[in-house]
């Protein structure tokens, strides 16, 4: 089997289309084109999902472009495996970048791929420098996840330690932002405005603080947020808004934080990766170094365009599942492995 093969990668799951290209043993990246539609989204406060596939439909051509020519390739010759993320996401929107890979996997009669999301953000490290060595321990904290799990191989297997019981973190930040009329997408609003508070004014429960249980809950925080929002009657503005986005911020990132070292330390696995869009979150990214310095685990934190949805991950755990599972050169779309998550 080749191992240079060079990947060309589809993902669509939500309200990012982004294309791929990478190669040389998966992991050089070559292009990775995303295109948002934050725009078109933020007046209805969220994604509207038939509109999102809708324009994924409109933009899969374009996108595809400027990938080869970022890339200075032509289609065949960086289509060599077509991946494509397969799910969970928006039904629309999925089929869109699935029904475009299988038309062209099956034009070029190249193999394809089809890759769980929540496997592409963990294989986002990978993409970096210096790779996480394995096993290690993931915290994949996205808009619709949230799980520690441990990694006891690059493309598996996976086993989840622990998930949240309601809400995922990035749904906490998104809703928590628009209670605060910060607007979608909300991580970031939150992010920015805390950068400039201080911790200590506001006070929010700590979720699930059982030390060994590794399960998160943040629909308690979401509404001790919202009674506190109603509380202050219009006056959270200014110095006192970015207050309550530290605190409200800190107190996320300290959940999130104490169960991963904790699971760390339970599995006596030494190693942290970040993963997911919420892992784009400064204060996380600088409370996981700091933390794990002082816990003695070391923390692998991919670039932030990595953590947010796109289709260099989705490449590289393509690639991975290519060669993990493919049994022939001649896996062919007919022979589109199908792995559960567990
Ligand atoms: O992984 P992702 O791009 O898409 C999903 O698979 O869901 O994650 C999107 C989530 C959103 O909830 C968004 O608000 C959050 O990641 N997010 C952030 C930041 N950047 C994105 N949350 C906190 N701080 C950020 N800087
Ligand atoms: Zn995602």
């Amino acid at each position: 089997m080749k191992d240079k093969l060079r990947v060309l990668a589809f993902e669509s799951s939500c309200d990012e289309l982004s294309v791929a290209i990478i190669e040389r043993d998966g992991r050089k990246i070559l292009a990775n084109i995303v295109h948002s539609q934050i725009d078109i989204h933020a007046i209805y406060g969220g994604v509207v999902p038939e509109i999102a596939s809708r324009d994924h439909v409109r933009r899969l051509d374009a996108v595809l472009d400027k990938a080869l020519e970022v890339a200075k390739l032509n289609l065949r010759e960086a289509a060599e495996l077509i991946a494509v993320t397969r799910g969970p996401g928006l039904v629309g929107c999925l089929l869109c970048g699935l029904e475009y890979a299988k038309g062209l996997a099956v034009g070029l009669s190249v193999p394809i791929v089809g890759v769980h999301h929540l496997e592409a953000h963990i294989a986002a490290a990978d993409l970096e420098e210096e790779a996480p060595q394995t096993p290690y321990i993931a915290l994949l904290v996205s808009g619709g996840h949230t799980h520690i799990i441990k990694v006891l191989q690059r493309g598996g297997p996976y086993t989840v330690l622990g998930s949240t019981r309601d809400d995922a973190a990035g749904e906490a930040f998104d809703k928590t932002a628009k209670l605060l009329g910060l607007g979608y997408p909300g991580g970031l609003a939150i992010d920015r405005l805390a950068q400039q508070g201080q911790r200590g004014s506001f006070s929010f429960p700590q979720p699930m603080p059982g030390r060994d249980n590794l399960d998160f809950s943040f629909s308690g925080l979401k509404t001790a947020a919202r009674n506190l929002i109603r509380d202050s009657s219009g006056s959270l503005l200014d110095q006192k808004l970015a207050n309550f986005c530290a605190d409200f911020q800190g107190t996320v990132v300290d959940n999130l934080l104490r169960k991963s070292l904790r699971a760390c330390e339970m599995h006596a696995i030494p190693r942290l990766v970040l993963a997911g869009g919420v892992a784009a979150n400064s204060e996380l990214r600088s409370q996981a170094v700091k933390r794990g310095a002082e816990s003695g685990v070391r923390v692998s934190l991919p670039s932030r365009e990595l953590c947010t949805d796109n289709a260099a991950m989705v490449a590289r755990a393509g690639w991975l599942a290519y060669h993990t599972h493919a049994k022939s050169e001649e896996l062919t779309f007919s022979a589109l492995p199908n792995w559960n998550f567990s």
